[in-house]
Formats: C-alpha cells, structure tokens, sequence
C-alpha cells in the first residue's frame, strides 16, 4: 500500500527486497495492491475505501508507505483528509501496538546531530500505544459557533495494560529495562496509566521499571540515549518523541516500524509523504526496507531472512554509500546516491 508522496517511491523497493530475499527459497508471497490517503481521496473520495479495508484483512501482512498531501495541510477546512484513512485503518485493524525500533548503525554516527561518544550502541525499543489517546478520544469537535475546539485525551486500564505488557515482555529479551513515559503530574490519563504501569511491574520482578515525564524524557533522549532500552508510552507522546529519537539514527529515513494488534500486521516508516522531497528520487528508501525485515521477523517468523536484509544495509553502508539525508561532510560526493540507486544496492547484496 504506498499512499502518498514519497510513500510509492520506497514501498518500491521495501517489495522488490521482499521478493529478492525470498528468491528460490521455497517461501513465495502473492502481493495485492490498495489505495489509501490523498491517492485514494482523488479516486474514490474516500480516504480508506471498504476494497481496500477488505483486501487488508485478507492479507497476512501490509506493507505501508504514507499518507498526507500539502493541500490538506495547508487547509485545515477540508473535512476530508488522507490521514482519516491511516487513522481509522489502524483502528480497524486493531493496531494497538506501534514498535519503533532506534537502532543507530555503528556507520551512520556521524550523520546525526548529536556528539558520536553520547550516541555510540543507543538502541531503544518504543512501544507507543497506536489506537487510543486523544487521536480517538470523543468528544472532538468544535464549539461556540466554532470559536472553540476540543479533543478528548482517554485511556483505560484494558488499552494500557495491553501494550504495557508487550513492553515488559520485550524488556526481557533485551536489556530488561521499561522507562513508561507520561505527564502524571498534571493529567488524569496519564495518572491511570502509570497506575496500571506500576502494578503491572510486580509481574515482572526482573525488570527495572522507570516513570519518566514526557518533558523530562525529551530531553532525556539527547542527553543520554544510551539510558533507555525499552520505552513504553501513549500515542501523542510516542508520535513525538519517535520523531526526535530519528536524530538518534541519523535520519527520519532510517526508522521502521511494526504495528501489531490481534489481526495482521502493518509495517511503515515512521515518517510521512514528505512533499518537500517526493517525485526528486532522493528519498532514503532504508525505512522502508528496515520495515520489511521487521516484518519478516515478525509476521513470518523468518529470521534469517531478516537478518539478510539488515546486514545488506549494514554492508551497503560499510561501503560508504549515503542518500542524501544521511550523508555528512565527510560523504564523498560519488557516495551520494539516490533513492533508486540504494535500493539496487540493497537488492544486489542479498
Ligand atoms: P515527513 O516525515 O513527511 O517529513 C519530515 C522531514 O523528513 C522532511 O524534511 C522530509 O524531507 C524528511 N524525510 C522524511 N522521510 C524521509 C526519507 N525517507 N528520506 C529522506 N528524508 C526524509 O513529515 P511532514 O513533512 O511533517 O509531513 C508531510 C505529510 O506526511 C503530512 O501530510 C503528514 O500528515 C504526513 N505524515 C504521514 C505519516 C504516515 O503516513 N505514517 C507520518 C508522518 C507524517
Ligand atoms: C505517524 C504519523 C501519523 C500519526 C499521522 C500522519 C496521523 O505522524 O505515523 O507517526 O500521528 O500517528
Ligand atoms: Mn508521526
């Protein structure tokens, strides 16, 4: 499902390594396409139409682009809008659990932001809660003649409960650490969720538990990356700070993710249709790509399989090879490839 802008030219290549690493190995996957988003607005006037909702349902996994278009952006009127269809496809799959791997590769340390010896082996796991929040929270609407507006920030124990518990699950295969991000000193939701979070931390006694606020974890995360393993928080905040931990990976071109609730499961990027760039084959096509290994991983339990992919990229790197977003100054200008070319790079390593 490639949605919108930059989304078509990496889902490209996140199908073709799919096909290439599974190439004579007994393992053959049939492929459907739909629409969603601005894509599908202008074809059928409907942001997530029920064929594709349908054929999602029949799928054993989906790979996604993104969605979102600068005319929607730009006109915050328009009622129709591609990331409706996003929303409610995550809704209707029941995608309760977002995973966003940062995992920076030893390579790309000089593409970021931030100082190589506070980056050097950061490696967080976030579980942000994908189908509750004031994403979904009713009442949302206007008031007072529309001179007012209001969303409805809401959890319950059941939907905090049911992500927390993947975290601590996750916690214990890597680094046994959960830092639950929230805002308990101010509001209501939050403090259930840490509720729920601290009772569920008795369960788990080999795991370290840590309450951070959202403010204090934002800053936090550049400060001190290597503090966190597993990072469990609610939708807004994971949106966010997700975000901000792409400049822990060098790039938002870098960050793959897994949604997974009780259904299939739907793999992305973590970032959007990036107008700025789209239709320029510039686009870094890795979190796309990254998004397959996950699924490999994850929904066909074919790691070794997943393990070819990530060490593709890790090779293609070693080599010197950089799209544009993560090259730095010391990138040679040969090195500095397109999208089209990465993925070929990627695609001939396996
Ligand atoms: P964005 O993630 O699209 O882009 C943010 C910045 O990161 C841009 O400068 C972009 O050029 C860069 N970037 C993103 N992906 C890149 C890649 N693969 N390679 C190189 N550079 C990359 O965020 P935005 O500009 O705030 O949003 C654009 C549209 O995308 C909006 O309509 C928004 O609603 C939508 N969006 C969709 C999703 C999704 O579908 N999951 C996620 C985020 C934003
Ligand atoms: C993401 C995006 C979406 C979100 C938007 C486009 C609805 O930012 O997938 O991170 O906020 O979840
Ligand atoms: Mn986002």
């Amino acid at each position: 499902m490639p949605g919108d802008g930059i989304g078509k030219e990496v889902t490209t290549w996140g199908k073709k390594v799919l096909e290439k690493v599974t190439a004579n190995s007994g393992v053959h996957f049939s492929f459907d396409e739909a629409l969603i988003g601005h894509t599908a607005i202008e074809a059928t006037g409907n942001p997530l139409p029920d064929e594709t909702l349908e054929k999602l349902k029949a799928s054993d996994a989906v790979l996604f682009g993104a969605v979102g278009h600068p005319k929607y952006d730009n006109d915050p009127s328009l009622k129709v809008r591609p990331e409706q269809g996003l929303l409610k496809m995550r809704k209707e799959l029941g995608l309760y659990a977002n995973l966003r791997p940062i995992k920076l590769f030893d390579e790309l340390i000089h593409a970021s932001s931030i100082k190589p010896e506070i980056l050097k082996g950061s490696d967080i796991l976030f579980f942000r809660e994908l189908t509750g929040d004031v994403y979904f929270g009713e009442p949302r609407e206007r008031r007072d003649n529309g001179n007012v507006a209001l969303d409805t920030m809401i959890y319950s124990k059941f939907e905090v409960r049911r992500i927390a518990k993947r975290a601590f699950e996750a916690a214990r295969t890597r680094r046994k650490k959960v830092t639950s991000v929230d805002k308990a000193n101010v509001l209501e939701s939050s403090r259930l969720w840490r509720e729920v979070v601290q009772e569920m931390a008795k369960d788990y006694p080999d795991v370290e538990v840590e309450h951070m606020f959202i403010d204090t974890a934002a800053m936090k995360l550049i400060k001190d990356p290597r503090s966190f393993d597993v990072v469990l928080t609610g939708n807004l905040f994971g949106d966010i700070l997700t975000d901000e931990a792409s400049q822990i990976a060098g790039s938002m071109g870098m960050l793959a993710s897994a949604s997974l609730g009780d259904i299939t499961g739907l793999y992305e990027p973590i970032h959007g249709s990036a107008y700025d760039i789209a239709g320029k084959g510039v686009a870094n096509p890795l979190a796309s790509i990254l998004s397959v290994a996950l699924m490999l991983d994850i929904s066909f339990n074919l790691k070794a399989e997943s393990e070819r992919v990530i060490k593709a990229v890790e090779a293609t790197l070693k080599e010197g090879f950089r799209t544009r977003d993560i090259a730095d100054s010391t990138t040679p200008a040969d090195k500095i490839i397109g999208t089209d070319a990465m993925g070929e790079k990627i695609v001939e390593k396996i």
